[in-house]
């Protein structure tokens, strides 16, 4: 009786233990054995866990072998054609681009008294000077790309597609500046604001607000 007792009670005791040993050697997806990012490895030589590129290869969607495409330049000169095919989704595209990037400096009209210039900040250029105007689409890619005196790079923020579009918008803005009512189609003639924007210290704050902006 009593060694009957005993041995329910180590069964008892026996169960529990066994399903700790087993959970013990189980090991779930959810927990791999991996190295954290940077840490040291004594597994390879170099003692580096994160295993340099194997060379030659290159990261998906970073194959950049047409050089105007990535460049805006073609032997070291600004190209003047664009590259990629504009269509008015693309203008569409570089607006939308270039309200949300460019427009804190440059101002909606790209005149260059966006709202953080107004606030401080060194003049950003209008792209309405002689220079600019005239200036190869090249040259603006290269300054997004690069980044221009006071302005920083955008590169790691706008996809080398996208600057091109926004260089189209800006194009458009340029071509827009001087437009004459007769350029307008006459049966969209009415569809444009009557009130031209006030001018003063702030016309890009001005600005009338853009239909279906995206
Ligand atoms: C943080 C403010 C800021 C933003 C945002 C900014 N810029 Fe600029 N940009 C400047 C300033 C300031 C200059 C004048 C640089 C100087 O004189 O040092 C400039 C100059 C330029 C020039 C003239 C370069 C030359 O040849 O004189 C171009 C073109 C230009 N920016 C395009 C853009 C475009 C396109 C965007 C959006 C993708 C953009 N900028 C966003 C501040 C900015």
């Amino acid at each position: 009786m009593t060694n009957n007792r005993h041995r329910t009670v180590s069964l008892r005791l026996a169960f529990p233990l066994l399903f700790l040993g087993l959970t013990a050697c189980r090991q779930d997806m959810h927990d791999q054995p991996r190295y954290k990012p940077l840490a040291a490895s004594d597994f390879f030589a170099d003692h580096r866990s994160a295993r340099p590129a194997v060379e030659g290869t290159v990261a998906r969607g970073h194959l950049r072998i047409d050089e105007a495409r990535y460049t805006g330049k073609i032997s070291g000169e600004d190209i003047d054609q664009f590259p990629i095919p504009i269509d008015r989704d693309g203008i569409e595209r570089g607006r939308t681009r270039f309200n949300i990037y460019c427009t804190p400096c440059h101002g909606r009209l790209g005149d260059g008294n966006g709202m953080v210039v107004l606030r401080g900040y060194r003049q950003a250029a209008s792209y309405y000077s002689d220079k600019l105007m005239k200036a190869p689409v090249g040259h603006f890619f290269d300054v997004i790309t690069n980044g221009f005196g006071a302005m920083p790079s955008y590169a790691s923020r706008i996809v080398p597609d996208d600057r091109w579009r926004i260089t189209a918008y800006i194009r458009a803005l340029q071509f827009s500046e001087s437009a004459k009512i007769t350029d307008v189609p006459a049966d969209q003639r009415q569809t444009l604001p009557v009130e031209p924007p006030p001018s003063g210290i702030a016309p890009s704050a001005a600005a009338p607000a853009q239909q279906g902006n995206r």
